[in-house]
Parts: structure tokens; C-alpha cells; sequence
């Protein structure tokens, strides 16, 4: 229990760990800085402040680094598609400069991180690419060439790749990085362990009080501490309203192993800046892995056409093979594009870090940056920036009130309207599942391999959407907000943290 995914693990969860199982919290415990969640953003922001002498507890609800930092890409870079030239737009050029200033240097503090602990996880340095192939993006690719440069990255255009298929025009960065991201946080946090910090896995935090000292609740423990960081990819509390502002996108990869074994080597890491996206990077062991497919969570019915989608792409661009792992997860975006960092409401002593858009390995890292200086009373330069409290954009534009008007309008009402007249749960062949008629009742019901039905309510526990179906991962995602369960309705995924209530079959 613990991964995202236990269904489709990711390679790096295949292939490495958990190194051993940690306690779950009991009892009642005091720290100086309680983190929630053991992801990366987690696992630095514990290394910061320990580094600087804070007593540090980690609270992770399931296993370290199974959340979405176990379902990656890991590109440890800068070049985020095509940010800058959006940010600049909408944002600023000023808070452009700040993302790209706080990314380059998160992209440094992983590296610092790997040498100084000595951390055997694969850390590599790649060249990142956000290409295209297609004559009507050279411009825009151009465009974010010069805004990629104007927010101090060493950014240049080139047409020169080691793709196997055309690519018309392409921004470069050198100097960028990848790595094994699971054995990176599992080793960084025998390393903190070392150092004095405890850590509990399988620990749910249900509630924490703010104040000083705050207090994180679990189902029947406790930890007091002067602050509180909640580095669980999207906060849990309500009170910021987190999840009006960020909105979760679902992703695909697959590992793609070609009968030529020299087809599946490249040196840099690639983007496309056309849809559907295309991500592309390898491994030190000779994994290809490619990427994209994305799209809104709990919006796509037939998930399981994105792995084939992926599958075909592949086989046409890097000849015939065989996809020995496929994994999808998701990450949350800032409607102005930059991630909220900072205290969850004006003076309170709770933390949150999310809205990464996909980018969380520099973001998580910067982030925790900014954390540790707010906790340590230092200076941070991108610390505005990144303001998790900022107004503006953030929830005035027209695409803030278009998202949540989706959430509200379309899926909390109009779902529900769609289900009017379910049609009945045993008509569900093995493998369906979907908003049901059981004994009178309206259930989110689900045939398993062995014809047995399982059913939840589908009312989600956060703020009461309908769940949907993803067949491809046999999980319920809620398309509001993107919390998701298991078919017998335990969380996985928040901001919900109570399980569907069952229902008798
Ligand atoms: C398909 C895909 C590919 C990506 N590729 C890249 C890439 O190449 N480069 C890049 O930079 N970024 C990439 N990202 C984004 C990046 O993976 C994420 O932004 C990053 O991993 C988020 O890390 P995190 O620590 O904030 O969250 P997580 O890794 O999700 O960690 C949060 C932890 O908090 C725990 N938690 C949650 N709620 C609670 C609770 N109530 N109590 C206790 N614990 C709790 C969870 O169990 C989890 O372990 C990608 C994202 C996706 C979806
Ligand atoms: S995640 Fe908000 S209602 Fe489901």
C-alpha cells in the first residue's frame, strides 16, 4: 500500500525499493517543523531545515517517495516547454525571471544534494529540448528561445537533435540534469535519518490546527510543532482554497524498448511544444521513456487509448518493440502558471507548496528553498513571486472562473443530472466500472477480474462531485478537484482525505 498506481508501477518504483517499511505515527510527538508528505518537496524541504539544526518529523500517508515524485519523468530541469514565453505574458517579465532564477537554482540544489550525501541515483547531465515538428511553431519556439534567455537561462535555437524524426526548430539548454528519482529520496532520507530526523509512512494527517504551536492529527496521533509544511502535492485543508486555483492534469509514460537496443539510447531530454505533448528522455540503464497524452483529470473515459496512443507513437518513431512498463499520475497548475508557495493564509504558521504543472523536481526543490528561508526568518529572492497568498491572476482571470465554474456548474451539478437513470450494476462486464443502480441505490460500482462487484458511494468526500471511472488504472478520479480512490474507495490521491463510504453488494 502506498503507491499511486500499484497497478501500473512506474519504473522507478519497479525498480527500486521501498528500502524498508518506517513506523506509522503513534502517540503524541513535538517537533520544531512538521512535514506532511515525503515526496521531494518533502524530502529537501526536511534537508533544508535540518541542515540549518530544526528537529524535523516526516508524516507520510503512504510510502516515501510513491506519490507523484514515484510517477515521473525526472527531467531536473529549467526548460519547462514553453513557461517563459506565457508567463511573460500573463505574469510579467519580472516574476518570469524569478521562475526561471528559482528553477536553475532548484535544478542546483538537487545536484549539491547528490554530492555532498554521496546520493547513488542515476544523476546524469543532459541537454533539455523543447522542439517541434511542425513549421507553424517555428515561431513560437523562437519566442521562447528569447523569453527563456530574458529569464536568465543560457537558452538557443537550434535544429540539431539526435530525434529519429524531423524536428524543425528546437530551444536548447544545456547543462540540465536527470536521475532515478526514488532512489534520490530514498537515499536522501536514510540520510536525514541519520541525522536525527523521524520519519512514519503509512500516516494519514487528517487535520492539523494552525497556530503556535500547530497541531497534525492523524486518525489517533499527534505532532506539536512551531510550523507546519504541507509538501503533499496539493493541500488537503481547504482553508487557502488551493484547489480553486490549481487545476490537476493527467499524464501518461511508457518505457519503450525497441528491438534495436541502439535506438533506445539518447543523450538529451525532449518536449514538444505542439499537442498531444511528446516527452522524451532515456536511462542510464538503456530505458527509453516517452511521455504525454495528457488531459483533465477524470475527463477522458477511454484511458486506456492514451497508453495506446502512446504505444503507436512510439512504434512509428522508434521503430517496432515492446512497452515493458506504463504508468500515468498527475500534477496541478496555477491558472498564472507559477507555483504557490508560502503560508496558507496570511499569518498562519501552516506551509503549502503545489502548482507545479509537471515540473515539480526544480519546483519541489526551489520551493523548499523558499520554505526553509520563511521558517528560518531569511531573505528569499523568488519568495513574492511564487506567493502562495498573491492576488491578481491567480483568481481574477477569466480562466480562474472558467475552471471552477467546470468544477462547479458541469460536474458537482450537471454529473449528476447525466446520472439521473444509471443503468443497473450487474450489467458491468469484468474490468467496467461507472455510476451505478444498486438495490435502489446510486453507487460507483466496479466488476473485478472474478465477477465480484465493489461498491462505493460515488459522492467524492472532498466537496461532493461525482466520481468517475479510469479503467485504465482501476481507480475512481474525481474531476473536480482530482482526488482518487480505489475501487473499494480508499484515497489515494487527495485533497480528499476520508475514504468513500461502502456500499453492501
Ligand atoms: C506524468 C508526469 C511526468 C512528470 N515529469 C516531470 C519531469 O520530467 N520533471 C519535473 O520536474 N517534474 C515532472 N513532473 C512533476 C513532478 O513529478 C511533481 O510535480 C512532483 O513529483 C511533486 O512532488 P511533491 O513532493 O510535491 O508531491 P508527491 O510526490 O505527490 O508527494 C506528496 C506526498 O504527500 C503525501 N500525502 C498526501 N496527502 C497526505 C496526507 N493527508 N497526510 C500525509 N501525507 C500525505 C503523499 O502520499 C505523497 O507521498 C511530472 C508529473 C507527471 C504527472
Ligand atoms: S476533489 Fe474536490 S470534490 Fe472531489
Amino acid at each position: 500500500m502506498g503507491s499511486l498506481d500499484e497497478r501500473n508501477p512506474s519504473l522507478w518504483v519497479e525498480s527500486f525499493g521501498p528500502d524498508r517499511d518506517r513506523p506509522a505515527l503513534e502517540g503524541d510527538l513535538k517537533a520544531d517543523v512538521a512535514v506532511v508528505g515525503g515526496g521531494i518537496t518533502g524530502l529537501i524541504t526536511a534537508a533544508m531545515l535540518t541542515e540549518a539544526g530544526a528537529r524535523v518529523v516526516i508524516v507520510e500517508a503512504g510510502r516515501l517517495a510513491s506519490g507523484v515524485t514515484g510517477y515521473t519523468t525526472a527531467k531536473v530541469t529549467a526548460l519547462h516547454g514553453a513557461i517563459y514565453s506565457k508567463l511573460e505574458k500573463g505574469a510579467g517579465a519580472e516574476r518570469a525571471r524569478a521562475y526561471g532564477e528559482a528553477n536553475l537554482a532548484g535544478l542546483a540544489a538537487i545536484g549539491d544534494l547528490v554530492s555532498r550525501y554521496g546520493l547513488d541515483c542515476e544523476w546524469e547531465s543532459a541537454s533539455a529540448y523543447t522542439y517541434t515538428s511542425e513549421a507553424s511553431y517555428r515561431d513560437q519556439i523562437e519566442a521562447e528561445a528569447a523569453a527563456a534567455q530574458r529569464a536568465g537561462l543560457a537558452a538557443a535555437v537550434t535544429d540539431d537533435t539526435e530525434l529519429p524524426f524531423e524536428v524543425v526548430s528546437a530551444v536548447r539548454l544545456d547543462d540540465q540534469a536527470q536521475f532515478h528519482p526514488r532512489r534520490f529520496c530514498l537515499g536522501l532520507a536514510a540520510k536525514l535519518e541519520e541525522r536525527g530526523v523521524k520519519i512514519f509512512e503509512l500516516s494519514r494527517v487528517i487535520d492539523v490546527d494552525d497556530g503556535s504551536p500547530a497541531r497534525v492529527k492523524c486518525a489517533t496521533a499527534t505532532v506539536e510543532a512551531d510550523w507546519v509544511v504541507l509538501a503533499t502535492h496539493i493541500p488537503f485543508l481547504d482553508r487557502g482554497l488551493f484547489f480553486a486555483k490549481a487545476f490537476p492534469s493527467r499524464s501518461y509514460a511508457l518505457v519503450w524498448k525497441p528491438q534495436s537496443a541502439d535506438a533506445a539510447r539518447r543523450n538529451g531530454m525532449y518536449i514538444s511544444v505542439e499537442a498531444p505533448t511528446r516527452s522524451i528522455r532515456s536511462t542510464a540503464g538503456g530505458h527509453l521513456i516517452i511521455g504525454g497524452q495528457g488531459h483533465k483529470v477524470g475527463a477522458e473515459p477511454n484511458t486506456p487509448a492514451c497508453y495506446e496512443a502512446l504505444v503507436s507513437w512510439a512504434d512509428e518513431n522508434f521503430g517496432p518493440g515492446e512497452a515493458t512498463h506504463q504508468w500515468s499520475a498527475q500534477d496541478y497548475a496555477a491558472v498564472d502558471g507559477l507555483p504557490f508557495v508560502g503560508r496558507q493564509l496570511p499569518g498562519s504558521h501552516v506551509l503549502v507548496a503545489t502548482g507545479f504543472a509537471k515540473w515539480g523536481m526544480t519546483n519541489g526543490a526551489a520551493s523548499a528553498s523558499i520554505l526553509s528561508d520563511l521558517i528560518l526568518e531569511r531573505e528569499n529572492p523568488w519568495a513574492d513571486a511564487f506567493s502562495s497568498t498573491r492576488m491578481g491572476p491567480a483568481i481574477t482571470s477569466s480562466e480562474f472562473y472558467k475552471e471552477n465554474f467546470d468544477a462547479v456548474g458541469r460536474h458537482l451539478i450537471g454529473d449528476r443530472l447525466k446520472t439521473l437513470r444509471p443503468p443497473a450494476a450487474n450489467s458491468l462486464a469484468p474490468g467496467e466500472g461507472g455510476i451505478c443502480e444498486l438495490d435502489g441505490d446510486k453507487v460507483a460500482a466496479f466488476r473485478d477480474d472474478d465477477g465480484t462487484i465493489h461498491a462505493v458511494s460515488p459522492v467524492c468526500r472532498h466537496v461532493g462531485c461525482l466520481v468517475a471511472f479510469n479503467p485504465a488504472e482501476r481507480t475512481w478520479d474525481c474531476p473536480c478537484h482530482g482526488s482518487r480512490y480505489t475501487v473499494d474507495g480508499k484515497v489515494i490521491q487527495g485533497p480528499a482525505v476520508h475514504d468513500l463510504e461502502p456500499k453492501a453488494t
